[in-house]
């Protein structure tokens, strides 16, 4: 089979240049390891597991399913009752992960453990000073999310045509462009524009391993590229979600002047999660890309890889073709 190697996939040791980002409820042991085993990077999301503990165990469930490197990722948000992220931390040292992906706030408290244990560290970010930050603090790699992505894009809008090379020409880290990719097209693009790789959530929502409902995978494979909403733009903390009767409201209440109180239970973590474990798409918040337009199929975490890999490969064949 074809492989792409860049500067990330020769430090990481993987062989791919694609991650499966972190998912809060969706990256679990399956996908994760499915993905790995494949040749790109999949990762565990830490919170997703109620406990540290919890975690340890979801670890040992992708062991037995992949020999090859999984990460976790750490994604820390400011909040009233943080989770005990110093055990989930522990948990994840002690498991023997060399990678991790952090993401939400700056790393720095928590790269000094880390690197005393031999893990590497991505660094998830949205905007290039950040990432130029993330860098400083001893990060190995960044990915950088683009106003397109899933999740909580920032408060500058700038897409990834934009972001990735501002950052890439910025940065000497290996670079992963993250937000909007789907396709081998979008790796290609990636490449061409200076990235090491590709990070991708809402593709990898949209496979066979994903724990995620039947139907909120034909609602993705459905939508168009224009059904996404941003919640949470006036309290400057961003969020591109599914285009829903709910995220609607809740856009509604805010532009109307209202505040977080006036739409924090429509947005509670527990409907988002009804969403994918019960199936009613319109249940609550949940997170999607504007890439939901790019996908058509539900395949194997497996076959999105080895075709992304294979397209991207036609594609750069055919564009250097174009050279006379
Ligand atoms: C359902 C869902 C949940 C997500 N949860 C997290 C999370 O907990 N932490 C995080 O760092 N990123 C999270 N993300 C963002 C992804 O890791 C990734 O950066 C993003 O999906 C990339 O954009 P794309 O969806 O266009 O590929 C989530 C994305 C989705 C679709």
């Amino acid at each position: 089979m074809t492989t792409l190697s860049t500067p990330f996939t020769k430090a990481f040791g993987i062989e791919h240049p694609i991650v499966q980002g972190g998912m809060m409820w969706v990256g679990r042991a399956e996908l994760a390891a499915a993905v790995s085993e494949a040749g790109g990077l999949g990762i565990i999301t830490a919170l997703t597991q109620p406990t540290p503990a919890d975690l340890v165990k979801e670890i040992e469930r992708a062991r037995e399913l992949t020999s090859k490197p999984i990460g976790v990722n750490l994604t820390i948000l400011p909040s009233i009752t943080p989770p005990p992220y110093d055990d989930y931390r522990r948990a994840i040292i002690d498991s023997g992960i060399t990678i991790v992906e952090t993401a939400g706030a700056n790393p720095e408290p928590h790269m000094e453990m880390f690197k005393e244990n031999g893990v590497k560290i991505i660094h998830k970010c949205t905007s290039v000073r950040h990432a130029i930050k993330a860098e400083k603090v001893g990060v190995d790699a960044v990915s950088i999310d683009g106003f397109e992505c899933a999740g909580h894009p920032g408060e500058d809008d700038v897409p990834g045509l934009v972001l990735i090379p501002a950052a890439t020409q910025r940065l000497s880290i290996p670079v992963i462009a993250s937000g909007g990719f789907a396709d081998g097209r979008g790796l290609a693009a990636a490449l061409v524009l200076g990235a090491d790789g590709i990070n991708m959530g809402t593709r990898f929502m949209c496979t066979e391993e994903s724990p995620v409902a039947e139907s909120v995978k034909q609602r993705i494979v459905e939508a168009t590229e224009l059904d996404t909403e941003l919640i949470f733009r006036p309290l400057k903390n961003t969020a591109r979600v599914a285009s829903n009767s709910v995220s609607r409201e809740v856009v509604e209440i805010l532009n109307g002047g209202g505040e977080f109180a006036d739409v924090r239970d429509l947005v509670a973590g527990a409907r988002g999660r009804t969403v994918f474990e019960n199936g009613d798409t319109e249940a609550g918040i949940w997170s999607v890309g504007m890439v939901q337009g790019l996908i058509h199929d539900v395949p194997s975490a497996g076959d999105v890889v080895r075709r992304i890999v294979a397209e991207a490969a036609a594609e750069l064949q055919r564009a250097s073709g174009l050279i006379h």
